[in-house]
């Protein structure tokens, strides 16, 4: 007998159809949003489920479903799920790490250019008829060569971001809960800091840190004076490593000069005061938006799950942290 998976919204299509091919699939919706009320509703009597950064599952969820032993994350963080719960009941989880750190890295590129050349405020002026020629001062921005990067967090995504900023001809710092190796660290041209020194020093700070109790609004007020007037913050990893209403006011107030989102604290909600900024750069959370990721992500998450279904070790378990 296939076993019972609920899926809670659509994958890329190859994927999903090979998923309806080998479970008996329930898809969620095939909208935007699942409440948790239907969540819990259609997770009662599934033995697997295929689930996304945007579904909470947590101990009511857990507790409502009594049949299941595995959880594949469409994602690599897996912040979204309760995994000290799902150990303790037994419950295999698993995620999407390594094949989205390319694009991931990307999209930190982008928002780095989008925001020291102040892209999406000079297309708004091309669109709003207001383009009257060229001028020496048009949209003055921020070159990158000789300024420094600062990485908060320099695991996969923060190394590629690293080796590909280094061809901006930025200079690297970061800082990590664990110092990488001397040899690592000589590979990648990246010099620790402690985090207040590394706030102090950067001109653009990128976040690329997991969220966990202790990285939790590790950007708050207190943090952000020490940071240069002059400098950018780039965050792709979680929202609620900063805290979004002291960054608006630094945006607001000057005391710092741009900032570029993909991720915000209470998804989809976007801090209001930060939409009626210029100087940020705000996006929908596609830091692995491209075709050739999500494709890969879908097929991961699908194998992942029908493994630790199988009673067999997935290729990507996760182990609470
Ligand atoms: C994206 O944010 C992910 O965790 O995969």
């Amino acid at each position: 007998m296939k076993p019972r998976v609920l899926l809670t919204h659509p994958l890329i299509k190859e994927a999903m159809d090979y998923l309806s091919s080998q479970t008996e699939l329930e898809l969620g919706t095939s909208g935007d949003f699942l409440p948790p009320s239907e969540l819990a509703e259609k997770i009662k009597d599934k033995e697997g489920l295929l689930c996304f950064l945007s579904d909470t599952i947590d101990r009511e969820l857990i507790e409502k479903a009594p049949f299941l032993r595995a959880i594949s994350n469409c994602a690599v963080g897996t912040n979204n799920i309760d995994l000290k719960l799902a150990r303790n009941r037994g419950i295999t989880v698993t995620n999407t790490p390594d094949i989205l750190t390319e694009s991931t890295a990307d999209l930190t590129l982008a928002l780095i250019l989008a925001t020291t050349r102040r892209l999406i405020e000079a297309d708004d002026f091309c669109r709003q008829g207001q383009f009257k020629g060229w001028k020496i001062d048009l949209f003055l921005g921020q070159g990158l060569p000789g300024k420094t990067l600062g990485i908060i967090g320099l695991g996969q995504i923060g190394q590629a971001v690293a080796r590909k900023a280094q061809a901006f001809g930025l200079k690297i710092i970061y800082y990590n809960r664990h110092r990488l190796s001397p040899e690592k660290e000589m590979n990648l041209k990246a010099e620790y800091r402690h985090l207040d020194s590394l706030l102090a020093e950067a001109d653009i700070i990128s976040i690329h840190a997991s969220l966990n109790p202790e990285s939790y609004h590790l950007i708050a007020k207190d943090k952000l004076a020490l940071i240069k007037k002059s400098a950018v913050v780039i965050n792709v990893a979680r929202g609620a490593i900063v805290d979004e209403k002291a960054l608006a006011e630094a945006l607001k107030t000057g005391r710092i000069w741009a900032a570029g989102f993909d991720v915000y604290e209470h998804e989809p909600r976007i801090e209001p005061e930060l939409l009626s900024l210029k100087n940020v750069v705000l996006l929908p959370h596609i830091g692995s938006a491209t075709y050739e990721t999500r494709l890969k992500m879908s097929f991961m998450a699908v194998n992942n799950l029908i493994e630790a279904l199988a009673g067999k070790t997935p290729a990507n378990l996760v182990k609470d942290s």
